[in-house]
């Protein structure tokens, strides 16, 4: 039997339930909206946007891409996430991550509305997310893993869990979702980074890693408990001759050292990325049905 987590074929379960949510809205006259911002031509945020609009038009969410030059100043992307805020029939905004260096990515993130904020990126969504408060929005990856912790049967409830980074995207909101007094929560957390003292040490006592600081293959066997679950967020490239383009993208998880030893594990690609798109989906519906409601 495999133990493989098909984030793919999981994905693809939740936005069958999505776009049955987002039929039920078209049928009360209401479409689901989601605005993409992209600043710049970032190779990667060109890739990610691309996909994100495709799966927005294959579940019937209405989206719009505006790209502005990598010159655009800080002022000028407020006015548009202003005008964005003001827009009825945007129910959803996500401005793509990176931003240029002169943009600072707290205030753009800030600008959005909570009610928008399909990334939850904003400070008050941040602070529900921490309260356990369930009408914020959950950051997209770390919803994402969790989603496929709880599709696949994995008991989260008492587990030792060991995050790996401590990134405001990733890192420190899959800590604040495991953590929670709630259903398919109650974990015992343990946030690991770049000053942890012995990371191996953390990792060997763990039942689930979710690995996501972007250090290529950086979780080797000898870091994994037999029978442990390993969540790889990671995109790395590394350079590879035999590639055409010279390099590929891996995970933080040496995958083939990893496998054999893991009790259940996401491959990289097909693990995680497709479920973060399948959060955003969600997100925007669910963003769309608080805003129809009356
Ligand atoms: N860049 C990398 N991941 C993300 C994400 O989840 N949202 C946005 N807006 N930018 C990103």
């Amino acid at each position: 039997m495999t133990n493989l987590i098909d984030g793919r074929a999981i994905a693809e379960q939740i936005h069958v339930e999505t776009s049955q949510r987002i039929a039920a809205l078209r049928g009360r006259g209401v479409q689901a909206g989601l605005a993409f911002v992209r600043v710049g031509e970032d190779p990667a945020s060109r890739v990610y946007v691309g996909m994100k609009e495709k799966t927005s038009e294959r579940l019937g969410i209405k989206s719009t891409t505006t790209v502005l030059p990598a010159t655009t100043s800080q002022a000028e992307l407020l006015v548009l996430i202003a005008k964005l805020n003001a827009d009825a029939s945007v129910h959803g905004i996500l401005v793509q991550a990176p931003l240029p260096a002169h943009i600072d990515q707290a205030t753009i993130f800030a600008a959005v509305s909570p009610a928008k904020d399909v990334d939850g990126f904003h400070p008050v969504n941040v602070g529900k997310l921490m309260l356990g408060d369930l009408t914020g929005f959950a950051p997209c990856t770390p919803a994402g893993v969790h989603e496929l912790l709880i599709r696949s049967g994995v008991k989260i409830a008492g587990a030792e869990v060991v995050v790996l980074g401590r990134g405001n995207i990733v890192g420190k909101p899959m800590t604040a979702i495991l953590c929670q007094k709630a259903k398919h929560a109650d974990a015992t957390v343990t946030l690991v980074h770049s000053r942890t003292r012995d990371v191996a040490a953390h990792c060997r006592r763990a039942d689930i890693i979710v690995a996501a600081m972007g250090v290529a293959h950086f979780v080797k066997a000898n870091m994994v408990r037999p029978g442990a679950v390993v969540m790889d967020v990671g995109v790395n490239r590394i350079p590879d001759a035999t590639a055409k383009n010279g390099s590929r993208l891996v995970g933080d998880v040496d995958f083939a050292a990893v496998q054999p030893f893991a009790g259940l594990i996401t491959p990289n690609p097909g693990g995680v990325g497709p479920m973060t798109i399948a959060m955003l989906m969600r997100n925007t519906v669910q963003a769309a049905e608080v805003a129809s409601s009356v």
